[in-house]
């Protein structure tokens, strides 16, 4: 801060631009209805402003490229491996590290290496590629959300955090001897970009070792919880967020981490390990599945954008810049009249699509239609976290038991849109809040069978 009232604007300019495209409405409501209502099939070039997720969409930094073009490429042992590795040893204290080229591959590697089947992996809340994970391995995805959490209006600091209780409680009772990991999502994507507080973190990392199970951080924004904790949590503000990371990852027996966020790159993941027995068992998963251990399915070039991304992304100056712009959007929303989860987190903000369109059931699915109006009155992409992709359906594809909420999700991409884009995406939400009754909603026509919401195909309702 350069006074009380003067925020200081991000730390970088930007010097490298990429066009994008506006549609007429005509061409949108084309567009839509040809990926069969569902956002997941449009093509980018069809989309004003892509808030659809913030994994990989992040723009890289010149010293970011500067690094990759002296990337190693050599198929073992390439100095890139190293860089990475010893910025990512400094960060997290693991002794064993290994490449994975994204979140996904690292769960795959640590869950088929770490649990059997019939166990259970309990978390705070399970991401979806992180539960279809957890079942490939033949073991339950449990979640135990703590019960802040459903009250989306109120300020509670960490809704992200696990039910302490009930974890006991589990771990104490019949199922106990079952459970095979401790996950917790820092912070918590299916749960309105919530923080977990250290001292929940503190309070697991007690509990797995009086029952003697791993505890693991599924650490996709290491920085962005680091951030909410110094901000949020007594006893932490003369820490740095990287100091504060390392602490949360010091609490943990290990971590999977979806590096397309807080590492800054398009893609790229790491797994992080203490225990030697397991790092072998994941080591020869990761040469058979992934490649090599020096490289686990990333270039050189990738390797070393990573280690430089690592150091930028806990900069207190580019995390208070972002954690500005996302409080400020989520104000104009709000002011616009549209509700979303509070307090508001940093990589996204959830709308409360149930309260803003009660004229339509679960079973219309509110948070579908809201986010195909975002597209169709202004080109914007979101993603709808409500009953189409999280209730159940019957055969017929129709809905049976709704989420608990219609929410849809705006995620933000680092250092890539103004304050005119979020101007212009919370404009395009205000009118549709001065006249909500106008939407209607959605049928399914098709839907596969696991992970429905990717490539479900919808028709309007009449
Ligand atoms: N864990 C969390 C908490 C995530 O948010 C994601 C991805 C993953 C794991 C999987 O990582 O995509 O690199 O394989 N989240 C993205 C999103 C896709 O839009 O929230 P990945």
């Amino acid at each position: 801060m350069l006074s009380h009232d003067i925020p200081l604007p991000p730390p970088y300019r930007i010097r490298v631009v990429e066009p994008i495209p506006f549609l007429s409405p005509r061409e949108r409501r084309e567009a839509i209805a040809a990926a069969g209502y569902n956002p997941f099939n449009l093509r980018a070039d069809q989309i004003t402003v892509d808030l659809l997720s913030d994994s990989g969409t992040g723009a890289t930094s010149s010293a970011q490229e500067a690094a990759a073009a002296v990337g190693d490429e050599s198929y073992a042992g390439a100095r890139s491996w190293f860089r990475f590795r010893d910025e990512a040893a400094d960060l997290t204290g693991y002794p064993h590290l290994l490449p994975v080229h994204q979140g996904r591959a690292g769960e795959r590697v640590l869950f088929s290496s770490l649990l059997r089947p019939g166990q259970i992996c309990v978390s705070n809340t399970h991401f979806d590629t992180t539960h279809a994970n957890v079942e490939l391995a033949g073991a339950e995805p449990r979640d135990l959300p703590c019960p802040e959490a459903a009250d989306l209006d109120s300020a509670e600091p960490f809704k992200g955090n696990i039910d302490l209780a009930a974890l006991e409680q589990t771990l104490a009772g019949p199922d106990g001897p079952r459970v095979g990991l401790v996950l917790l999502t820092i912070t918590n994507n299916g749960l309105g970009a919530q923080p977990v507080s250290m001292a929940n973190l503190t309070a697991v990392q007690a509990i797995c070792r009086r029952f003697g199970v791993p505890f693991f951080l599924d650490a996709a924004r290491f920085a962005e919880n680091a951030w909410l904790v110094r901000e949020r949590e007594d006893g932490y503000q003369e820490l740095t967020p990287r100091e504060i990371a390392t602490r949360a990852f010091q609490l943990a027996d290990g971590c999977v981490i979806s590096l397309k966020k807080d590492g800054l790159t398009a893609i790229g993941g790491l797994i992080g390990l203490r225990d030697d027995d397991l790092f072998a068992r994941c080591e020869a998963n990761l040469i058979a599945t992934e490649g090599f251990s020096t490289y686990g399915g990333l270039s050189g070039r990738d390797l070393e954008r990573l280690a430089q991304g690592l150091r930028e992304v806990v900069d207190p100056a580019y995390l208070a810049a972002r954690a500005g712009q996302t409080a400020r959007f989520a104000r104009m929303i709000n002011d616009a009249g549209v509700d979303t989860i509070q307090p508001a987190g940093i990589h996204a903000l959830y709308l409360n699509a149930g309260r803003l369109l009660p004229h339509l059931s679960p079973a219309e699915f509110p948070g579908h239609s809201l986010g195909c109006q975002l597209y169709l009155d202004g080109g914007i992409r979101s993603a709808e976290l409500g009953s189409l992709y999280l209730g159940t359906l019957d055969a017929g594809n129709r809905l049976v038991s709704p989420a608990p909420f219609e929410l849809v999700r705006l995620a933000i991409p680092r250092r890539v849109y103004t304050e005119e884009h979020f101007l212009y995406a919370a404009a395009v939400l205000g009118a549709i809040a001065k006249d909500p009754e106008r939407i209607r909603g959605y049928r399914i026509v098709s839907a596969p069978p696991v992970l429905r919401h990717f490539k479900v195909r919808l028709a309007p309702l009449e």
